[in-house]
């Protein structure tokens, strides 16, 4: 099979699907393997090491695209700049395309996917059970994400993180308030711990408080019943039970030096657990790096992709942070991929089984049909 793995077009997107380390695997299992020139450079991979590594390097972008079985991407697909035509166009009927498609926000892509007989699948949609570990590109991104979201706080604020003795006295450590301990919380509360701050953490779910001690980071207990949902998320919580958990966390916030926000339910605009009154009583210079930025922000005031100050505390709202350690990611990425490319291979090329947990969970469109039962649904 020929797999092309394209260069990101989405704007501030850093990161590339195929590492070097994964052609040669790739090759070994019977795959020939074509990459757009310059696809690795904004991460640190050059056409170079992708050359040596035996991938075929394709300047011609029609002819990467409409030449391949597989399209391997990061970013959904769009209209592509220097083509003038949506990418899902430029391949051929029956092609298959693997990537992060957020297929319930990009219903049309999805439709105009099934109406020309491209195959999908989302790399989002992985389900997560224990088989499909190594396939898990959401975890093994989001976790950099929360380890970057915690160096960009310590890095705006005008404090250090730890506790620090000096000939001249000592320094109190910083104040970090993690909202939300699941993928990106929890490494975000790994890392500010390991940076030496103080760390509190708020969840709903009751699995979580063993967990956060663990790390040694102190519990804020929920305001009332826990919200436990399925596969390890939450349930949604009432306005009513948001207004209570923002009242607890008032007095919390108004100590922090730093924020995390991650507080997510799949599906659903995040939680609003930080409002504008609760930023006016934060203490000037601290800073809120809103990593739900993307679903609507975890504090009212966020804005997208921007970095505002109200009061003298500072919101960031970076919707990709994992493109600021694009070389890791792209790493982790290209293994959740050769991972699912090597569960999929068949004598050289791939049997998508509906049958199949893994496939039944993340095909999002196969042969001209959407059959993914959520993206059906909401296709309709
Ligand atoms: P996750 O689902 O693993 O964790 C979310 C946590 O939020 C869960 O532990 C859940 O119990 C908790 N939660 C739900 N409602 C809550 C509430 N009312 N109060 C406190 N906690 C609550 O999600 P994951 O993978 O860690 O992602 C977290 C967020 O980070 C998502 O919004 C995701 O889109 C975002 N993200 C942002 C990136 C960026 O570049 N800005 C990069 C990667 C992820």
């Amino acid at each position: 099979m020929i797999i092309s793995v394209a260069k990101e077009i989405t704007k501030g997107e850093k990161r590339v699907a195929i590492v070097p380390e994964s052609i040669s695997k790739l090759t070994k299992i019977g795959h020939a393997v074509q990459i757009e020139a310059g696809a690795g450079k904004a991460s640190g991979f050059s056409d170079e090491e992708y050359a040596e590594a035996g991938a075929k390097i394709i300047s011609d972008i029609a002819a990467l695209y409409s030449g391949t079985d597989l399209l391997l991407k990061v970013q959904p697909p769009e209209v592509h700049p220097s083509a003038g035509k949506h990418e899902l166009e430029m391949l051929k009927p029956g092609a298959l395309l693997i990537g992060f498609l957020f297929s319930l926000i990009n219903i049309e892509a999805v439709k105009k996917a099934a109406s020309l007989k491209i195959d999908m699948i989302s790399m989002d949609a992985i389900p997560r059970i224990t088989r499909a570990q190594r396939m898990d590109a959401l975890s093994s991104q989001t976790n950099l994400a929360g380890y970057k979201a915690v160096l960009m706080a310590a890095n705006e604020i005008n404090k250090i993180f730890p506790l620090m003795m000096t000939a001249a006295g000592t320094i109190s450590p910083a104040k970090v308030v993690i909202l939300g301990a699941g993928v990106a919380g929890l490494q975000a509360i790994a890392t500010a711990k390991r940076l030496g701050a103080v760390v509190e953490v708020s969840d709903v779910r009751p699995a979580v408080k063993e967990q956060v001690e663990s790390l040694g980071a102190k519990y804020i207990e929920p305001p009332g019943e826990e919200l436990e949902g399925s596969g390890g998320y939450a349930k949604e919580a009432s306005a009513e039970y948001l207004q209570k958990q923002q009242d607890i966390l008032t007095e919390h916030l108004s100590e922090a030096d730093a924020v995390i926000t991650t507080a997510q339910v799949p599906g659903k605009k995040a939680p609003v657990l930080i409002t504008e009154a609760m930023v006016q009583r934060m203490k000037p210079g601290a800073v809120i790096v809103d990593m739900a930025a993307g679903t609507g922000g975890n504090c009212e005031l966020t804005k997208p992709d921007q970095t505002i100050e109200i009061s003298g505390v500072k919101i960031i709202g970076d919707v990709n942070i994992i493109s600021h350690v694009a070389y890791n990611a792209s790493q982790l990425y290209s293994r959740n991929l050769l991972s699912l490319i090597e569960y999929l291979t068949d004598n050289g090329s791939l049997k998508l089984e509906l049958t199949d947990e893994i496939v039944a969970g993340s095909m999002i469109c196969k042969d001209g049909q959407i059959v993914h039962e959520a993206t059906k649904a909401a296709a309709n």
